[in-house]
Parts: C-alpha cells; sequence; structure tokens
C-alpha cells in the first residue's frame, strides 16, 4: 500500500528537520516526486534546494496554491508537550488543503484497518487487523500495533513500540521509543509514556509514565 490520492495531488513538504528527511526518503522509495518544500528557516537563510527539492519559502507561500491540486506532508515531528505539528495541521487543513496518508513500502498493514488522513506509517511498522488510526498521527520505524487499536489523532508512536491488542490511545497522547503497552489498556489524551515503559496499567489524561531510569555506576 502506498500514498493514496498523493497519486494525483503535487505533494509538498512543510518543514526540513529531521523527520521530515525520513518522509522525503519515504516519498522516494514509493516513487512519489515532491514538488517543493515549505520551511521559515530554509526559506530566511535564503536556501533554493533542499535535497534537490525547491523551496518555496515559509509556510506563506501556500496561500496563493489551489488545495485540489496540492497535497500537503507534516513534515515537522512530534516531541513530547509540543504542539507545532498539531498546530501547523489544523492551520492548513481549515484552509482547504489534504495530507495524504503515507505508508513506507516496508511497512505491513492490514486490509481492514483504517488510516485517517495525514497519518505517517515508517519503514519496518506492522499494523494488524481492525485498528483505527487517528488524522496526523505519526506510527514510527518499526513500531508495531496489533489487532484492534483505536489510536487518535496527533498520537506519535515512536520507534519500536509495541501495542498488544485492543489498546486505546487518545489524542496527541505520546508513547517513547521502545514502550511495550499490554493489552486492553487505555492511554489518555496528551499522556506520555516515557522510552522503554512497560505499560500494565491505564494511564490518566496528560500524566507521565517513567520506567526505571537508567544509573550511573561510577568507577575509579
Ligand atoms: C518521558 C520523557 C518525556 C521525560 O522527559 P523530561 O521531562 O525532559 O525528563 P528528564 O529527562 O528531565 O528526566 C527526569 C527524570 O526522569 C528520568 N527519566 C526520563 N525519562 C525516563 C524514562 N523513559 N524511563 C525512566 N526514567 C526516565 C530521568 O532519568 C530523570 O531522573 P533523575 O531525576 O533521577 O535523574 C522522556 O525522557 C522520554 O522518554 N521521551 C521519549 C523520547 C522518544 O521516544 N523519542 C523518540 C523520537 S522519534
Amino acid at each position: 500500500m502506498t500514498a493514496l490520492h498523493s497519486d494525483i495531488l503535487r505533494l509538498i513538504i512543510l518543514g526540513g528537520g529531521g523527520h521530515a528527511k525520513v518522509l522525503h526518503a519515504l516519498l522516494q522509495a514509493c516513487g512519489h516526486p515532491v514538488v517543493g518544500i515549505c520551511d521559515p528557516q530554509l526559506s530566511a537563510e535564503g536556501a533554493r534546494l533542499w535535497r534537490g527539492i525547491p523551496v518555496l519559502g515559509g509556510d506563506e507561500a501556500l496561500e496563493c496554491l489551489d488545495p485540489q491540486v496540492y497535497g500537503l506532508i507534516n513534515g515537522v515531528g512530534q516531541m513530547p508537550r509540543q504542539n507545532t505539528r498539531r498546530r501547523l495541521y489544523e492551520l492548513w487543513r481549515e484552509k482547504g488543503f489534504s495530507f495524504p496518508p503515507l505508508v513506507h513500502p516496508f511497512a505491513w498493514i492490514s486490509e481492514d484497518t483504517h488510516l485517517s488522513d495525514g497519518v505517517q506509517v515508517m519503514a519496518g511498522a506492522v499494523l494488524q487487523s481492525e485498528c483505527v488510526i487517528g488524522m496526523n498521527t505519526i506510527v514510527n520505524t518499526r513500531a508495531s500495533v496489533d489487532h484492534d487499536c483505536r489510536i487518535g489523532a496527533h498520537v506519535h508512536i515512536a520507534p519500536g513500540v509495541t501495542l498488544c491488542g485492543g489498546i486505546n490511545v487518545a489524542e496527541h497522547a505520546y508513547i517513547g521509543a521502545g514502550a511495550t503497552v499490554i493489552q486492553g489498556i487505555s492511554i489518555g489524551s496528551d499522556a506520555i509514556v516515557g522510552a522503554g515503559v512497560t505499560c500494565v496499567r491505564n494511564v490518566k489524561p496528560g500524566s507521565v509514565l517513567l520506567g526505571t531510569a537508567m544509573r550511573l555506576k561510577l568507577t575509579d
């Protein structure tokens, strides 16, 4: 499965950081050309090209473009307690643009799993049967989402996460790299499950769950 109606839309990436690089590689792997990138910092620096793609300007460059012709790729990554990615998505959706779901050719997604607008599924991810993935959510590199999971909008499932079956993850939650969540758990909105945590109880909205912290051993 590759990008859906990006076959007919001309694609523009928003943001030129690390997440955008991964998406650019995904689009290359799918054979989808990118016609431009908008990034205020690149624009301020006077850059003309980013990875061979024309820099169109800051986000204001989108104002004169037709949403029926151009589709957007949200290249801003999602870090804990940050809202930039969500704000950007909501702003340009309101102005009529769509963000085609993207799936790396080396991801595997069950036919009966639903991906909403703007979902990004990176290399090595697996999404099993009857999952629903909300808009603008990232399922990052090598994450595993098992059957019947309901993932809300603006969630980040970071690299290497394992979600067992029947898990609910509410809007804008963050599941840190390598975390494991056992079956049937609910993770509240805006909650953060720290990297490497094993989560065996429900997580309240807005709370932060940490595992056993690493300790430095002092030697002579
Ligand atoms: C949970 C998290 C958001 C906390 O960040 P923070 O609020 O800045 O916390 P700090 O780094 O200041 O650490 C505070 C304390 O919590 C501990 N801690 C932080 N994250 C932890 C984790 N995941 N597991 C266990 N302990 C953790 C720290 O060791 C520190 O303990 P100390 O006070 O005894 O030294 C962050 O550590 C995390 O796990 N982020 C996810 C990163 C990720 O998945 N990146 C993927 C990018 S694609």
